[in-house]
């Protein structure tokens, strides 16, 4: 069912440290930052040649990255984004399989301006999976 890995999203507790790694250091074609307010992040988008690393910075007081930032001082992989051809499809055969997909309600959109899916990680080896529609 899954496809293509879109994207590692990684955590960061510096922001402009980070971006000046990956332009600098890893010589990345590094985006600029946008903010996000709907997800609570600031997000950087570096394009690899096979996928893309999303760089996560907490944006707002409720921001769901400052706990796993309050966990992970120096910075951590959150999440890792699969794609699907069919997302209500992919909900549906995960849910039967016994799998926890987070939040109630249909699909949100996600970074990407797609419909996303998160799927809780203590069903996937410890590891929070996106599962996005392309
Ligand atoms: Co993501």
């Amino acid at each position: 069912m899954i496809g293509r890995l879109n994207h590692v999203a990684i955590a960061v507790p510096d922001l402009a440290a980070a971006i000046a790694q990956y332009s600098g250091a890893l010589g990345a074609n590094v985006g600029a930052p946008q903010d996000e307010p709907d997800h609570g992040v600031t997000v950087v988008f570096i394009e690899l040649p096979n996928t893309k690393i999303e760089l996560l910075y907490p944006l707002g007081e409720n921001s769901p990255i400052r706990g796993f930032l309050d966990k992970n001082p120096a910075g951590g992989i959150h999440h890792i984004c699969y794609e699907v051809d069919d997302i209500a499809a992919a909900r549906k055969q995960l849910t039967a399989s016994g799998a926890r997909v987070l939040g109630d309600g249909p699909p949100k959109i996600g970074a990407h301006g797609k419909p996303v899916i998160f799927l809780h990680p203590k069903d996937f080896n410890g590891c929070l999976i996106e599962l996005e529609e392309v």
